[in-house]
């Protein structure tokens, strides 16, 4: 009997919430190390004949920060039950820590939830000890931007219990202020009356400077106007608004939402670029990934054909990998993706997705057959309207 998986317990899981000096010499050539005069970057730019192009040096603002086009994901550090952790592997993330950092990546995305059982907080810590052994000048540590997330646990009821959790944040990550604070979800839809309680959280650690900038994450465009208006009127700027969105989740909430964002001047972060990997094209039927990945992967991946097959055919049209053709198609969206990664192989790969844009014909054609593959990405459970 096939096993499946209901959509609220597959969103519970894969929702990114609790359930409870490498540098390759390929990537230098393309991507030169830091401190690049727009002289030089335009030299490099006239010299492969690309445009028009978007380098991890070249920075986008988020709020008052200026960050990589890209940034990566740390849900995976430290969590044993989805991703398959083990202490073992700190050595290669610190490794593809310090390459994403040598070639211009800034902009990295944990929370205070991050990590299982008694790893809790692990992926901020290992952020945190990365930053600080990082083998490479002091200015390029300085310029980092972490973005990290507050669980919205139903006894996180005061703003204190936020600058509290934000200041544990801040003592596991080894920094005196953090770049992005986000509400790591709402509790709107099941617990109302603590979401202004959230909110006054976010003010609270934004009066005390404990952040530099405020967002949101699983905010749909409505409760995202509650809130922006809410901090509007206590002086607090929204930032940025952190969603599921890929070609696997590019409903029209999604685009909604970018709309909005678009109109109040909030960047879109988008969460699960990959699809939890099924775009890269490693996985199918018969090769699956190891844990609960398995049963989700199993259901959707048949559904996901034409897209598949398309994704495939532009990345061999362009010398890409699959990959980076679906982080492209997020660029080129208008947001900021950040592919979760774990290993060198996933820095380099992903650092090629920068440089380079889709045309429309392609994005156009990619949609179509994103529309036309009958199944999609459940969404995350905690995901408002
Ligand atoms: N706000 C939220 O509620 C929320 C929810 C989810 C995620 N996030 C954030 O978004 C980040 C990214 O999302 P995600 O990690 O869920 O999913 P993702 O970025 O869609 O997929 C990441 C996984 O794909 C595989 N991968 C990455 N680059 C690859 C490459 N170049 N080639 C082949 N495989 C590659 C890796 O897993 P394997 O090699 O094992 O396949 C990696 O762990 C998270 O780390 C987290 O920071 C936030």
């Amino acid at each position: 009997m096939a096993l499946t998986l209901s959509p609220v317990l597959a969103g519970a899981v894969f929702s990114g919430v609790p359930s409870s000096c490498l540098r390759r010499s390929a990537i230098s050539s393309l991507h030169p190390p830091q401190r690049h005069s727009s002289t030089t970057n335009r030299t490099v730019r006239a010299s492969l004949r690309l445009g028009p192009l978007i380098w991890p040096w070249d920075k986008v603002k988020v709020g008052p920060l200026s960050v990589s086009p890209m940034g990566f994901g740390t849900w995976a550090w430290g969590n044993q039950l989805l991703w398959g952790y083990q202490e073992s592997m700190d050595m290669v993330l610190q490794d593809a820590f310090n390459l994403a950092l040598k070639n211009g990546i800034n902009f990295f995305d944990t929370a205070d939830s991050y990590g299982t059982g008694r790893l809790n907080g692990q992926s901020e810590k290992l952020l945190g000890k990365f930053i600080s052994e990082f083998p490479g000048p002091m200015n390029v540590t300085e310029n980092v931007v972490i973005a990290t997330k507050f669980a919205a646990y139903p006894w996180r009821l005061t703003p204190g219990q936020f600058v509290n959790a934000c200041k544990s944040s801040l003592d596991r990550l080894q920094v005196d202020k953090i770049g992005i604070g986000q509400l790591h979800w709402s509790t709107a839809n099941y617990a109302p009356l603590q979401e202004k309680a959230l909110w006054d959280g976010l003010v609270a650690m934004y009066e005390k400077d404990l952040v530099q900038a405020v967002g949101v994450s699983n905010y749909g465009p409505k409760q995202l106007i509650k809130i922006h208006d809410y901090l509007t009127t206590r002086g607090v700027p929204l930032c940025s608004a952190q969603v599921q969105f890929s070609l696997l989740s590019m409903g029209p909430e999604q685009m909604e939402l970018k709309q909005v964002c678009d109109s109040l001047g909030i960047r879109v972060i988008a969460y699960s670029p990959l699809g939890l990997g099924m775009l890269t094209g490693k996985y199918n039927t018969s090769t699956l990934p190891r844990g609960p990945r398995a049963l989700l992967f199993r259901q959707i991946l048949p559904g996901l054909a034409p897209l598949l097959s398309f994704l495939r055919r532009i990345a061999q049209a362009r010398g890409k990998t699959m990959s980076q053709v679906a982080i492209n198609w997020c660029i080129c969206k208008g947001t900021i993706p950040i592919p979760g990664i774990k290993s060198v192989k996933h820095v380099e790969e992903n650092l090629g997705s920068l440089g380079w844009r889709l045309n429309s014909d392609e994005i156009l054609e990619l949609e179509s057959a994103a529309q036309a593959s009958t199944k999609k990405m459940v969404q995350n459970i905690f995901q408002t309207a």
